[in-house]
């Protein structure tokens, strides 16, 4: 009822609805979810005891004083049952995490992510290495079929952590963890940054696609083609402004000489449904006003004001838009 509940909320940048660990649309999720609820009832079930003991010492007669034997015997008791159930956690917990093995096999596909001071990279490394595909802040998986997301992080520690899908996996810098996923439901799913990364770690979002196998072959085949190239004077002039201006420094576009690492792939800019790490959705307004003051969308983040006229910032829109 509860995941029920949720389904009615605000619905995020990208037309996303609001994640939710008790919409389970993974295996591991559900796990966890079922751990959750025996978690939930067992704690309900000991309040309403100790709430209807406390209510009886409170009501009783003054005049019916237990023996002090009869009130060591009941704290005893109660101990020897909290320790029960703690220890009913534990197994629960273990058994839970026994079942979602994160290891790869040889047979898994892989998807890399890369955490940033705040935004995630995102690899698709395919048989040899010119296919390999790079993206930003949405990651596409096949359903039905086994992944192992292979999390590492750029800068300080992040977690990530897509409440529908599974639980929560530190990305730690020169380390590299294992996240084993089996998405059953096609569908779009909400992920955040579940680990305090500074100043801007709650606007470090990411949006999952879960798609048929076919679709999902279809969007890595689109993603490994080089950026298209202008078709109106608009991008054409917008192109040029982009290799001309400081951008190429840390972006890529694929199929021109811009070959920065330092900050989102922008090749298939325009096939995301949102910008700045899932904060906004990606329209012509807002990517114009990101690269107009992208510290007044998102402060503090790595990308520093430029300059430009506005027939440059709105050639730059045209031809950013057309990257899809
Ligand atoms: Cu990255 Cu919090």
């Amino acid at each position: 009822m509860i995941g029920a509940l949720a389904l009615l909320g605000p619905v995020l940048p990208g037309g996303v609805p609001t994640p939710s660990a008790l919409r389970p649309a993974a295996p591991q999720a559900a796990g966890l979810e079922s751990l959750w609820w025996f978690m939930l009832w067992t704690c309900t079930a000991v309040f309403l005891v100790v709430l209807a003991v406390l209510a009886y010492a409170m009501l009783r007669p003054r005049t019916e004083e237990p023996p002090a034997r009869r009130a060591a015997e009941i704290i005893t008791a109660a101990a020897a049952v909290s320790v029960v159930i703690l220890f009913a956690f534990l197994i629960a917990t273990m058994a839970t995490s026994r079942k979602n093995p994160n290891e790869p096999r040889p047979t898994d596909r892989i998807v890399q992510i890369i955490g940033h001071q705040w935004w995630w990279e995102v690899h698709y490394p395919g048989a040899r290495p010119d296919e390999l595909v790079i993206s930003a802040n949405e990651i596409h998986l096949p359903a039905g079929r086994d992944v192992v997301l292979d999390l590492t992080s750029a800068d300080v520690i992040h977690s990530f952590w897509a409440p529908n899908l599974h639980g929560k996996r530190d990305l730690i810098p020169g380390r590299h963890n294992f996240f084993r996923l089996r998405p059953e439901n096609v569908g779009t799913y909400r992920g955040q940054c579940a680990e305090f990364c500074g100043y801007q770690h709650a606007h470090m979002g990411f949006i999952v696609f879960v798609e048929s196998p076919d679709k999902f072959e279809e969007y890595l085949a689109s993603q490994r083609k080089p950026a298209a190239e202008p078709v109106s004077a608009d991008a054409s002039r917008g192109r040029q402004v982009f290799l001309t201006n400081p951008c190429v420094t840390c972006h890529t576009i694929r199929g021109t000489g811009a070959s920065g690492t330092n900050a989102p792939d922008l090749t298939h800019l325009a096939s995301r449904r949102t910008i700045a790490a899932a904060t906004v959705d990606n329209t012509a307004g807002h990517l114009g006003g990101w690269i107009a003051d992208s510290q007044g969308v998102k402060p503090g983040n790595h990308m520093p004001p430029h300059l430009v006229s506005s027939e440059d910032l709105l050639a730059l829109v045209a031809y950013l838009r057309s990257l899809s």
